[in-house]
């Protein structure tokens, strides 16, 4: 390997979860993404800062603990023992698990206040809100309830209809009406604070600020629009106070105001760290979050969100930590939304999965780490966790070739060599060698798990082909054969070794199995240099993972349909940037340019046939001619589609298509699929059935579609 760069310093987050909801499969996406690079970075020697905390402020959370009676320092005190229990339990290792309701927060928030106003980024103004007089509290968007104004469907939400998509302000409703007690709200007026977003200083500074490589290029398209550009103003002034009653921080010069709750949900980043430097010794916080000192010392600052919450973390979280005179980001690392079975998680389908059920119907969380590494890239990309193709990749993967390895040659090494390792092949295990591990390690670095674990399973792959190659369980009836046999198991048990080390960001707890397995300190990216010698000692193999049945994920979904957690609302700003993003309720993947489309090689295509697949339960093999000829011969593509659901393949027979013409060929399991034709479908899953796209009539094989 070249020679180590200067060790890295990074200060990591995640996103802070609402204390009023349990975490569920959908928020491990971004935890589990963010845990994985952690352990890798500390793996290669960098130095990080892991923290977290709930975000325990803000309307919902006070109106909860209400009705259930508790006040809402007692509901923000169970849910964080939850909270940290979940994410301990799905190997979510923070180093501080920090509440926004803390001396530190409250001290951070007063000064972030008392600078922005300070350098004249405050402003107040009166506005007019809803009001209920029966509570005597103003009401966000989100409690007010009442008749859409464009299609007239009752009970509607105050800023958008679930019915026909219209966003609209909540003094439009028909027949208004309070969530909280029913009656009918009234305009008021009340002072509030404002963080002067439209300030040329704060548009100069983000317009600049979102040009660079901190997110992903399509998230910093999206904020360029939303900013505008060069004599452009569209940003406007943010609100961030609420009055009495609200569960929050006082603003401090502004009795019976309070400071909205993604006011100081972010600060409560900085909040846990300086909680957990307080704890241990040694670590100077400034040396991460001061301008200066972070320059020269190149330490690091990186955000792990989801998609729904970026606006916050790129427009106004690095414009309050610029102008309060605080360093910003260098990485927001954005995840898209997690589907289940191709649908949004639902309750009624028991598809609304939460971390506890997971656990306690005795899944191994490291199963969803691996689904989810093996899925994941540092592009926005909504990630679907298909329940058939969860188990069949766990299965075959983990399982099947990775666990496989070790069991087939552990008992040799005990019983025949007295648990000591011989020889090993160099040349079997030069594969698993430098070249291999800098593919892995950009991959994990770049955080594309994805292509990092298919490397590491075509490294399994190999090991598991000389393992078959060499047979050990008949080198084992030949006594001539014993040096061999220890060799080839010595061999195949440092491949293992080698492959342990590689997935341990992902699979933290079988790892630990493994080190003591083979007798040895914990892995670290060190370890993958030089394999281990002959005369090492390892202890006796136990099983290290089972198999996943499918019983045992239909009873996780029959155990989410009986659970009753309730999702909080969104508060009302967040509901509000959801709806401008998702108008009518479908929501747009990022923006992509013409150059971006024109990569795409959509042709019209004919299907010559079409038939079942032996063993495949959702797919169609396909012919497709698309016009193509080659050395002279016309050739035709081969496609496995995945629409054996919704159609017979003798009606597809001759008629015509679209497909994608220059998709990588893809080895399946039943053979390459050299393609993919275009199929409609609702993700939402509502409206049943694919819908394969056909050219109106007149089109050829062959046609580009533009
Ligand atoms: N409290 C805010 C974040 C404040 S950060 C200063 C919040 N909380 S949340 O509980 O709603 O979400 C926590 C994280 O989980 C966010 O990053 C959010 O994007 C993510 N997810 C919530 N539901 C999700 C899915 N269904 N899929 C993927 N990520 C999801 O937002
Ligand atoms: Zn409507």
């Amino acid at each position: 390997m070249s020679t180590p760069a200067k060790k890295r310093e990074i200060f990591v987050t995640n996103a802070l979860p609402y204390a009023n909801g349990d975490i569920h499969l959908g928020h491990l996406v971004g935890y589990i993404q963010a845990d994985i690079w952690v352990r890798f970075q500390r793996m290669r020697g960098n130095t990080v800062h892991y923290v977290c905390a709930d975000d325990t402020h803000g309307t919902p959370i006070m109106l909860r603990a209400e009705k259930e009676g508790i006040t809402p320092e007692q509901l923000i005190a169970r849910a964080h023992g939850e909270h940290a229990r979940d994410f301990a339990d799905f190997g979510v290792a923070f180093d501080n698990y920090h509440s926004t309701h803390s001396p530190e927060n409250q001290q951070l928030a007063g000064e972030f206040y008392g600078r922005l106003k300070q350098a004249g980024f405050i402003a107040t103004r009166a506005i007019e809100q809803f009001y209920d007089p029966v509570r005597q509290m103003f009401l966000p968007d989100r409690f007010i309830k009442g008749t859409c104004p464009k299609c007239s469907s009752p009970d509607q939400y105050g800023d958008n209809c679930e019915v026909c998509g219209a966003a609209y302000a909540p003094t439009e409703l028909k027949n208004p009406y309070s969530a909280v007690s029913g009656a009918t709200p009234e305009l008021r007026q009340s002072e509030h604070y404002f963080f002067k977003l439209s300030d040329p200083r704060a548009v100069d500074f983000l317009r600049q600020w979102t040009a660079g490589s901190v997110m992903p290029a399509s998230a910093a398209n999206k904020m360029q629009e939303w900013i505008g550009g060069d004599g452009e103003n569209k940003l406007s002034d943010w609100d961030i106070s609420r009055d009495a009653p609200y569960f929050g921080f006082e603003i401090p010069d502004a009795p019976g105001k309070y400071f909205y709750v993604w006011l100081d949900a972010p600060i409560g980043y900085l909040a846990s760290f300086v909680n957990f430097a307080g704890k241990h010794g040694g670590i100077d916080v400034s040396r991460f979050t001061d301008p200066a000192k972070a320059a020269a010392e190149g330490t690091e600052m990186v955000h792990f969100i989801g998609k729904d919450i970026l606006y916050f973390h790129a427009l106004f979280w690095p414009a309050m930590l610029h102008f309060a005179g605080y360093r910003t980001p260098t990485q927001l690392c954005v995840n898209g939304f997690l589907t289940v079975d191709g649908a949004k998680m639902s309750k009624s389908r028991g598809t609304f999965i939460t971390a506890r059920s997971f656990t306690e119907q005795g899944l191994n969380p490291e199963w969803l780490r691996y689904y989810y590494a093996a899925k994941l890239n540092a592009n926005i990309e909504d990630l679907d966790l298909s329940l058939d193709d969860f188990i069949a990749k766990v299965n075959s993967d983990l399982v099947g070739k990775f666990v496989n390895i070790a069991s087939r040659c552990a008992g040799f090494i005990a019983k025949r060599f007295d648990g000591k390792l011989g020889e090993s092949d160099a040349a079997a295990l030069a594969p698993f060698g430098a070249d291999a591990v800098a593919a892995v390690t950009q991959a994990y670095d770049n955080r594309d798990f994805s292509l990092a674990l298919r490397e590491i399973m075509r490294l399994a792959d190999l090991a598991n082909v000389y393992v078959n190659d060499e047979k050990p369980w008949e080198l084992a009836k030949d006594p001539a054969q014993v040096e061999r046999l220890h060799r080839v198991c010595s061999t195949a048990l440092n491949q293992f070794r080698v492959l342990t080390v590689l997935l341990k960001p992902v699979l933290p707890a079988l790892a630990a199995q493994v080190e003591s397995f083979f007798g040895v300190a914990a892995f670290g990216w060190d370890d993958l240099s030089q394999a281990l010698p002959a005369g090492h000692a390892i202890n006796t193999y136990q099983h290290l993972m089972t198999r996943i049945e499918r019983k045992q994920v239909d009873a996780l979904l029959e155990a989410n349909k009986e659970s009753l957690v309730s999702e909080a609302p969104k508060t009302a700003e967040t509901a509000a940037i959801e709806t401008v993003a998702a108008k009518a309720g479908v929501e747009v993947a990022p923006e992509i340019n013409i150059d971006d489309f024109g990569k795409i090689d959509l042709r019209v295509a004919k299907i010559v046939s079409a038939e079942h697949v032996e063993g495949a339960a959702k797919l169609i093999k396909l012919q497709l001619d698309i016009g193509e000829v080659v050395d002279g011969q016309p050739r035709v593509r081969q496609v496995f589609a995945g629409i054996k659901s919704a159609y017979d393949p003798a009606t597809l027979v001759g008629r015509l298509t679209v497909m994608v013409a220059n998709l990588a060929p893809r080895k399946m399991k039943f053979g390459i699929s050299e393609g993919m034709v275009l199929a409609a479908s609702d993700e939402s899953g509502e409206v049943p059935g694919l819908f394969v796209l056909s050219p109106d009539s007149g089109a050829q094989p062959g046609m580009r579609v533009k």
